[in-house]
């Protein structure tokens, strides 16, 4: 399979960038498929008929989501639901990206995937949607939870305090919080890889056994000149 088969939700986020940086995938951004209609995602979906999809696009504006809770819902929740259902439909694997917003953030150590998870404000809660409807989808999937995210393109954390740094002579930072940042590029490579990685499962392999013979001819005839072949292939 080439990266070519993969159609990819988001276009000009951090994740998406890296995804096109390392493949030649299809991007669809919000001038394509506004993830706010997720009837559009399915339509995009069964027009393109990829091997394989990534939903790299998401409602990440954590804070805001707090006012806006509807609309996190429905393009964290309801799209990548509706991905995923196409993704059954088409049978054909489905990538998604979620979040460590998904647990209740007071853990002492790293969170593992079985972890309860108990999101604590509305863009957890619209991420962990996406989670459950995604599995109750049946399409076979992968679902990537990271934290921190950063590159060179886009906002976050990371090119927040170097420009400000630069204007400022103090910076003034919460001490209570530990995560792991990762970069956008290793969330790439991993969601292209998977991607690859479900295609080669969702193959249909063809066996049969190489000795041709007509059906007419077992039935009506020398069956026993033939029996030596059943013996030796399968019968006791
Ligand atoms: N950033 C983090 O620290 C972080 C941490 C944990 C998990 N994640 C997850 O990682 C994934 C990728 O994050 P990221 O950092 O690459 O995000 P990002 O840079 O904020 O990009 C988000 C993308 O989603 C698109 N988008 C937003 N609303 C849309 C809509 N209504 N219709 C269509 N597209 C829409 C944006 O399109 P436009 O460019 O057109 O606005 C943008 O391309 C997301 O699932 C996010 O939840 C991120």
């Amino acid at each position: 399979m080439t990266v070519t088969d993969i159609l990819v939700f988001g276009h000009s986020g951090q994740v998406a960038t890296e995804i096109q940086a390392l493949g030649d995938v299809v991007t669809l951004g919000r001038v394509d498929v506004d993830l706010s209609d997720p009837a559009a995602c399915t339509a995009a979906i069964h027009a393109y008929r990829p091997r394989a999809v990534i939903n790299a696009a998401a409602y990440t504006a954590v804070d805001r989501a707090e006012e806006e809770e509807a609309l996190a819902n429905t393009i964290n929740g309801e799209a990548p639901t509706a991905m995923a259902g196409a993704c059954a439909s088409l049978n054909i694997p489905f990538v998604h990206i979620s979040t460590d917003y998904v647990f209740a953030g007071n853990g002492t150590r790293a969170w593992l995937p079985d972890d309860m998870t108990e999101p604590q404000n509305a863009y957890g809660r619209s991420k962990l949607a996406s989670e459950v409807g995604i599995r109750a989808s049946g399409c076979t999937h992968a679902i990537l939870r990271t934290s921190w995210v950063f590159s060179a393109h886009g906002d976050n954390f990371a090119k927040t305090m170097l420009r400000l740094s630069d204007s400022r002579d103090e910076l003034s930072v919460v001490d209570d919080q530990i995560g792991g940042p990762t970069p956008a590029r290793a969330i790439a490579a991993a969601c292209l890889s998977i991607a690859q990685q479900l295609c080669d499962a969702c193959v249909v392999p063809h066996r049969c056994g190489v000795v041709k013979l007509h059906l007419v001819a077992i039935t009506r005839h020398d069956l026993r000149r033939r029996r030596w072949w059943w013996r030796q292939e399968a019968l006791p």
